[in-house]
């Protein structure tokens, strides 16, 4: 496993939603820590809960400041302490273009409505008003447009008769707490989950011509039609623990020095290894998709039949 991702939190308020990641970040093998948890509202009563946990606190009022200095001072303290991933927690301020676009694909924050629906604020009057039998709640990925990111996860929550704004949003807070330690532990998971690695390895080696997949010894390979395997995935072999994909160097001298001059990154198989086969890792939380991309490809060539093997590719 992969050193676990750096979660930065910013609230406005009382950070209920901030208390929930950072209790299910205490739980065994929870893939995220919580290293900072900032705010632009200095008073925000869950500074004082994040402090009280031994968490790195940052607040800042924002009031006077352009928002783009603003969010550039907090984007300072995230980088200070290395954070990897941002988490809104009812931060109740719009960010600049310019920190959008940094944590892209890497910034959630919790809504509690059933997104699309009731987008911004009075979320829980506009569900009574409109007289909705469910709502609920979404987490999304944080884009230029406000709650309208791709969605990650949504609970539903039933509306009850003699419902009011505050006995609904605490009914929905109780599922945001569920929901959103699970939808961060995906996200920061996503680069290394087995099987999200596979379908990227498929999608590139079933691009070559004429290839196709076929099982090995129990694992998913990849074949050239007419010619042999030039591609084995490995999950936790024989239980070493290692996500990879094996492809063919020339020879067991190539093997040795890609190992020697990457070790992290290539590794010599188990079996395949006597015939110059090579593994290269994946599990690394930070994969260089071109240059897979480019193994695959080369040993796709070095297995198709001549025909094939003089296609440009
Ligand atoms: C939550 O309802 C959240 O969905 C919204 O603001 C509220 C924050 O509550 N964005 P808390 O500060 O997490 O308790």
């Amino acid at each position: 496993m992969p050193e676990r991702a750096r979660l930065g939190i910013l609230i406005s308020g009382t950070g209920s939603n901030m208390a929930a990641l950072l209790y299910a970040s205490r739980l065994p093998d929870a893939p995220y820590e919580v290293v900072l948890v900032a705010s632009n509202n200095p008073a925000a009563p869950g500074l004082a809960l994040a402090a009280a946990e031994g968490i790195a606190t940052f607040a800042r009022d924002h009031r006077g400041v352009p928002r783009a200095a603003f969010d550039e001072g907090i984007d300072a303290e995230l980088g200070r302490v290395g954070v990897t991933h941002v988490a809104l927690a009812g931060y109740m301020r719009l960010l600049s273009d310019a920190f959008v676009a940094k944590w892209a694909g890497r910034m959630v924050n919790i809504h509690p409505s059933l997104l699309p629906a009731h987008k911004g604020t009075r979320v829980h009057e506009a569900v009574l008003a409109a007289g909705d039998a469910v709502t609920g709640a979404t987490a999304h990925l944080v884009t230029a447009d406000l709650d309208a990111g791709p969605i990650l996860g949504q609970v539903r929550v039933a509306v009850v008769p003699g419902d009011t704004p505050a006995t609904l949003a605490a009914r929905v807070l109780h599922a945001e707490h569920q929901l959103y330690p699970r939808v961060v532990a995906d996200l920061v998971t996503a680069a290394v989950r087995p099987e999200a690695l596979l379908d990227r390895v498929r999608a590139l080696a079933l691009a070559l011509p004429a290839a196709g997949e076929k099982l090995s010894h129990g694992a998913p390979g990849f074949f050239v039609e007419g010619g042999k395997f030039f591609a084995y995935w490995r999950n936790d072999h024989h239980a070493d623990g290692i996500v990879a994909v094996l492809v063919k160097a020339s020879g067991v001298e190539e093997q040795a020095s890609l190992i020697e001059r990457d070790p992290d990154l290539y590794f010599r198989p188990a079996y395949l290894g006597p015939s110059g086969w090579i593994g290269l890792r994946l599990d690394t939380g930070d994969v260089d998709w071109d240059h897979i991309a480019e193994w695959l490809t080369r040993s796709w060539r070095a297995s198709a039949p001549r025909r094939l093997a003089m296609l440009p590719v």
